[in-house]
């Protein structure tokens, strides 16, 4: 009670302050705005997910494409429109990144991911030193993604596989239970993370309270946190100095993880895998070091980009499937006919399986797990429809609101994974862009469609032998549909696995 009277005490002073100091440029009053007052309404009625923004504000996303916003003192305005999508996909210069140590210095956020391969354009170049002699600031980003390519090229399927066994071995300890698959699902997709791009176990899925798994999870929860993300709540003294404990915590899990891969690579353990990637380009590269701080922050960012995404895809699929039984038939089929023998799809065979790829598409449609991409702010004036929208604006383009758009696809809201039958799914047109799109499309796009296609093979497979199939479980909170807790995540979907009749 107190803590709530606290923060709507801030909300007022923010309001008053915000209503003060902002005046509304004359390009941007055309624009619908979320006022301070809907978002704090919002919060506070837990209403923290993007489909509920969406269905609020979806005439204007739907008539105007585009809707304004104040966050910490600043215009952001929400995109929809596919035209402004491609030219934010497409023109790097006019729509670059913004660096999230510029635009919310010294938040833990900023703290934690600093300068990074993902959240950074022109500005790398603290990432790959003494470089702009040679090639200007977009040509390092250009370097550095070189740098990561290959580990995401040739994939160890056999180390995605056995995480999932593990997890297949949980589920049968829990037999005949409801099982909270959420929590699963990131435990697991920590497990391959580390193992696959770090070479280090986490072993989330074994102990899902040590020490690693706990300060990591502690410190993502306090970056999503959306009083944070509003009200910037961690400059507050007190919870600043909680949470920069734990990120100090965090911190040292990061090192502990470069300082194993330097053991292992001293002892002639190479894997090839993305933090080697890393390593090696900063020796074998003149002058290009990063920095230990500089390499934690990548670190971190692959966290954040890998983990949590592949498990809410994960937990949205399982939930579909359980509920939609025909489609969960078809792919038990599908998976049955085309792996034979094989307990895990070989690499042609991931390939092959047209079906399972197009609910794995529809899902990421239905629930697109980065529901919004990395802010970008305008360098130049952008012209749109009635509006001059001023260079310095910082444009966030609302993926939720393009895959859900009625204009764009039929019966939006159904899910249908026969429309992507025409493999609509290259973004081509701008209006399927759960991986982003353009240069700067997401790194671990294969790496998390292998993950995904692995898990739900084994489910099939080992389900199919013991004749189960995946059902909600009963008074589930979604079984009038699913219900988002922040963002894109779910909250827990307990799932039953019962015998077929
Ligand atoms: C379902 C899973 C995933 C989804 C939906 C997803 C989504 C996205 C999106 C939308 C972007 C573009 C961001 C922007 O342009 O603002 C992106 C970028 C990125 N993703 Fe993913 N991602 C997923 C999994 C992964 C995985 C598994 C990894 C790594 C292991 C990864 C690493 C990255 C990186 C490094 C970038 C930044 C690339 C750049 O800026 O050049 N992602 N991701």
């Amino acid at each position: 009670m107190v803590f709530w009277t606290f923060i709507v005490v801030i909300a007022i002073l923010l309001i008053t302050y915000d209503k003060i100091n902002s005046k509304t440029p004359d390009g941007l009053k055309n624009i619908h705005t979320i006022t301070l007052f809907s978002r704090i309404f919002l919060i506070i009625t837990k209403q923290f997910g993007h489909d509920k923004l969406y269905f609020r504000y979806k005439q204007y996303f739907e008539n105007d494409g585009i809707v304004k916003e104040r966050i910490l003192g600043k215009w952001v305005c929400m995109v929809t429109d596919p035209a402004i999508a491609k030219d934010l996909l497409l023109k790097q210069d006019v729509y670059p990144k913004v660096s999230i140590e510029k635009t919310f210095p010294n938040s833990l956020f900023a703290k934690y991911i600093g300068t990074n391969v993902a959240f950074s354009s022109g500005d790398l170049q603290p990432i790959i030193k003494s470089t702009s002699d040679f090639f200007n600031l977009l040509m390092v980003l250009i370097l550095f993604r070189r740098v990561c390519n290959p580990a995401f090229k040739i994939l160890p399927l056999h180390l995605f596989a056995e995480a999932a066994l593990k997890m297949i071995d949980i589920l049968e300890t829990i037999d005949k239970k409801p099982v909270e698959i959420k929590n699963l699902m990131q435990r697991f997709t920590l497990d391959v993370l580390g193992k696959v791009a770090f070479g280090f176990d986490f072993n989330s899925l074994g102990n899902p309270n040590s020490a690693y798994v706990t300060a990591y999870n502690e410190v993502q929860k306090a970056i999503l946190d959306p009083l944070t993300l509003v009200f910037s709540i961690d400059h507050i003294p007190i919870i600043r100095q909680q949470r920069l404990k734990k990120l100090a915590k965090l911190n040292n899990l990061f090192k502990e993880i470069i300082k194993e891969k330097h053991k292992a690579l001293a002892a002639g353990k190479s894997r090839e895998d993305l933090l080697e990637h890393m390593l090696n380009a900063n020796e074998n590269l003149d002058n290009q070091i990063l920095s230990d701080t500089e390499l934690r922050h990548n670190l971190a960012v692959f966290m954040l980009a890998g983990h949590e995404t592949t498990a809410i895809a994960l937990s949205t699929i399982l939930y579909l499937l359980s509920t939609y039984k025909n489609i969960q038939e078809k792919a038990r089929e599908e998976v049955l006919r085309i792996l034979g023998d094989n307990l895990i799809p070989s690499a042609e065979q991931h390939k092959s399986l047209k079906y399972l790829n197009m609910i794995i598409h529809e899902n990421l449609r239905l629930y697109p797990p980065a529901p919004t991409l990395i802010y970008r702010e305008l360098t130049e004036d952008l012209k749109f429809k009635n509006s001059i929208i001023p260079a310095g604006t910082i444009i966030e383009l609302f993926l939720y609101g393009i895959h859900h758009s009625p204009k764009l696809w039929d019966n939006p809201e159904e899910f249908l994974p026969e429309r992507f039958e025409k493999e609509r799914t290259t973004s081509e047109n701008y209006t399927w862009l759960a991986f982003g799109g353009g240069t700067r499309m997401c790194l671990g796009n294969n790496f998390s469609l292998i993950e995904q296609r692995i898990v739900l093979c084994l489910l099939c497979k080992y389900f199919n032998l013991r004749k189960y199939e995946i059902s909600l479980a009963p008074n589930s909170i979604h079984k009038d549909g699913l219900k988002i807790q922040i963002q894109m995540s779910p909250h827990p979907i307990e799932l039953i696995f019962k015998r077929r009749d």
